[in-house]
């Protein structure tokens, strides 16, 4: 059994102009220790899904579909269970850690109150343990940062502080939502690196969120493409590159630094933006944007589907190789 199964995920938001069809058919699964990269331009959808797995959205969300955790329901957590689920079995990094950390708390306190509470630790055991979580995100000087407060400590720094607290009940799948793009760009690999290293020595679950396919490539195991709140294609991560299948993969590719590119290479961003999701999807939502499309695209709304050379990649498009003609609508 995968550790997280999610099936026929949907969320709409009602909003005072109608609903918002934020999310939709979206699919995936993720093994015990294993890594997932869900990958999408701004808008595609990527932090509503894991949102709703960690119980984050508003009132106004609706939420079909199923997500289990180990064969735990988490759409209808018992309120004893719920208790000590998120944070101790699931555990969420968010893009900015000043969002997850208290500008007037010192370092060490924010780092045990959560252990303190999850685990009823004394005093001196979760210390010990804070010092310990600090020195394996490599924060130097642990005991000195420990009584630190936030605004002491560079935005890398205050990031693995935000990490350190994610890991600090030992979390069997940790969800980190772009985690470095409000970070500089130096410190941006250390940081993904730094996850990449703690999910093997702890093998611990990941599920990685970017926008950018570069950040995946060599850090996990899987990934899911989305767009316009559904998921376009996923494949593991090798079959990914070696056999892109969606325009919209391809596309992402293409506007992504890659590192076999001479230094100085032009990028394509995508032209267009994003569908607006005020629109109940009946076609597909990439289609005004596709150098593939195809009258079909425009009004009916293509179906995840497996690949015929491999069942295990699926992809949602009528007209992946622009080879669609008149009498095969
Ligand atoms: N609280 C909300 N109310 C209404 N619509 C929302 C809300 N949150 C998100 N959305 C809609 O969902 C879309 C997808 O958002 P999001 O998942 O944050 O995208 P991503 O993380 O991929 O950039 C947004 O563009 C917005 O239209
Ligand atoms: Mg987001």
């Amino acid at each position: 059994m995968a550790l997280l199964e999610v099936k026929d995920l949907a969320v709409t938001f009602a909003t005072a102009s109608g609903p918002v069809y934020a999310v939709s058919n979206v699919n995936f699964s993720v093994e015990r220790g294993e890594a997932l990269g869900i990958v999408g331009e701004s808008g595609s959808g990527k932090s509503v899904t894991v949102k709703s797995l960690m119980n984050l959205l508003p009132s106004t969300a609706t939420i079909t579909g199923s997500a289990t955790y180990d064969g735990l329901d988490m759409f209808n957590l018992a309120s004893s269970r719920r208790k000590h689920f998120y944070g101790v079995d699931v555990a969420m990094v968010f893009q900015n850690p000043m969002t997850s950390l208290n500008p007037v708390k010192r370092i060490g306190v924010q780092l045990t109150e959560g252990m303190r509470y999850h685990r009823n630790l004394s005093k001196s055991a979760a210390k010990s343990r804070a010092l310990e979580l600090l020195d394996m995100v490599r924060i130097p000087d642990s005991a000195k940062r420990f009584s630190q407060y936030p605004h002491e400590l560079s935005g890398g720094m205050r990031q693995r502080v935000v990490i350190a607290m994610a890991l600090a009940n030992d979390p069997a799948l940790l969800i980190a939502d772009e985690p470095t793009t409000a970070l500089d760009v130096t410190v941006q690999r250390d940081i993904l690196d730094l996850l990449d290293g703690l999910r093997r020595d702890l093998d611990m679950a990941l599920v990685l969120i970017t926008h950018d396919l570069g950040v995946v490539r060599d850090r996990t195991d899987d990934i899911v493409v989305m767009y316009g709140g559904r998921v376009m294609e996923s494949a593991s991560t090798a079959e990914l590159f070696a056999n892109t299948i969606h325009p919209y993969s391809r596309a992402l590719r293409r506007s992504i630094p890659d590192m076999s590119m001479p230094r100085g290479t032009r990028l394509d961003p995508i032209p267009g933006s994003p569908p607006d999701l005020a629109i109940a999807p009946a076609a597909c939502p990439f289609a005004p944007r596709c150098v593939n499309v195809d009258a079909i695209c425009k009004f009916s709304l293509p179906e995840l589907a497996p690949d015929t050379a491999n069942s295990e990649h699926l992809f949602a498009c009528f007209n992946p190789h622009g080879e669609l003609n008149e009498e095969s609508i």
